[in-house]
């Protein structure tokens, strides 16, 4: 089969949580472009419409809005009941909602910042993937790709306890591969420094910026699109022999402050 072609997901559907901006709208994009049918979730149903609706002017009716919360088992639910009453399958999940409430070093954390990030980074992950096991990959197979963080790979200043959840997420990825067995592939992607509203924190501020841009050898911060291609590729086809991979999407090194 020519290797182009194995990119087309057309037929396959697509779950992707935090799909309302930022990296997720850009991977819900990506995937709608190579023929996925895909189902986008977040907290906020207007900016999910908006989204959607945008997405399906350039592909027509290949995308559909559901608000859940990734902190919230009950919204889960019924997000996967949701979605398997519409497609009555779903190929691809990519889980990449997450959340920082928290910056400083782990042992000032408060017990109320470290739970929420817990909740939603890695409860949240652990609930949707099963929830979706169960109603369909586990009779129809699939392929899971999950978004973690080069600071999941490696310690940095200030955002130690998302950190941790992002190792959280890269274990679970590779325990998850060998658990599965191939039937469901599971793989993640760790992003470095990219320029979205969650990280505006960093690149908007000079100093932390160019501490960045100082390690890194292609001199910019990345841009969604950039991680949606690597996306893409694990949840194709094209990937039908990498299982339990991370796969780091960061310019070539640096971008933790
Ligand atoms: N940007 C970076 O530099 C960077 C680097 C490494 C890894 N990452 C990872 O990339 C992923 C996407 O980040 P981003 O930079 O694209 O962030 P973003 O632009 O802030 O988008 C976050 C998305 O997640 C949704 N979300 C937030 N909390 C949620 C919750 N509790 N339940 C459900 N949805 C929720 C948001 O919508 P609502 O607010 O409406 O819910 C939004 O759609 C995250 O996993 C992040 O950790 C980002």
């Amino acid at each position: 089969m020519p290797v182009g072609s194995r990119f087309d997901l057309t037929g396959r559907v697509a779950l992707v949580t935090g799909a309302s901006r930022g990296i997720g709208s850009a991977i819900a994009e990506t995937l709608a472009e190579h023929g996925a049918q895909v189902a986008l979730s977040s907290r906020k149903q207007a900016d999910l419409d908006t989204e959607a609706e945008r997405i399906n002017v350039l592909y027509p009716e290949k995308t559909v809005a559901i608000a859940a919360h990734s902190g919230r088992p009950e919204d889960l639910g019924r997000l996967v009941k949701e979605v398997m009453g519409r497609f009555a399958r779903i190929d691809i999940l990519v889980n990449n909602a997450a959340t920082n409430p928290y910056f400083g070093p782990v042992i000032g954390a408060e017990l109320a910042a470290w739970d929420k990030t817990f909740e939603v980074n890695l409860r949240g992950l652990f609930v949707l993937t099963k929830l979706v096991y169960e109603a369909s990959m586990e009779a129809h197979g699939g392929s899971i790709v999950n978004i973690a963080s080069i600071g999941g790979l490696r310690p940095g200043l200030g955002l130690g306890v998302y950190n941790i959840t992002k190792a959280g997420v890269i274990m679970f990825t590779r325990q998850l591969a060998r658990e599965l067995g191939g039937k469901v592939r599971v793989n993640a992607v760790a992003p470095g420094l990219i320029k979205t509203r969650f990280a505006e924190a960093l690149w908007g501020n000079q100093e932390i910026l160019d501490r960045v841009l100082a390690q890194n050898p292609m001199g910019r911060i990345g841009v969604p699109d950039e991680v949606a291609a690597a996306v893409l590729f694990l949840a194709s086809d094209a990937a039908s022999y990498v299982n339990g991979e991370v796969l780091v999407v960061d310019g070539g090194g640096g971008g933790e402050p």
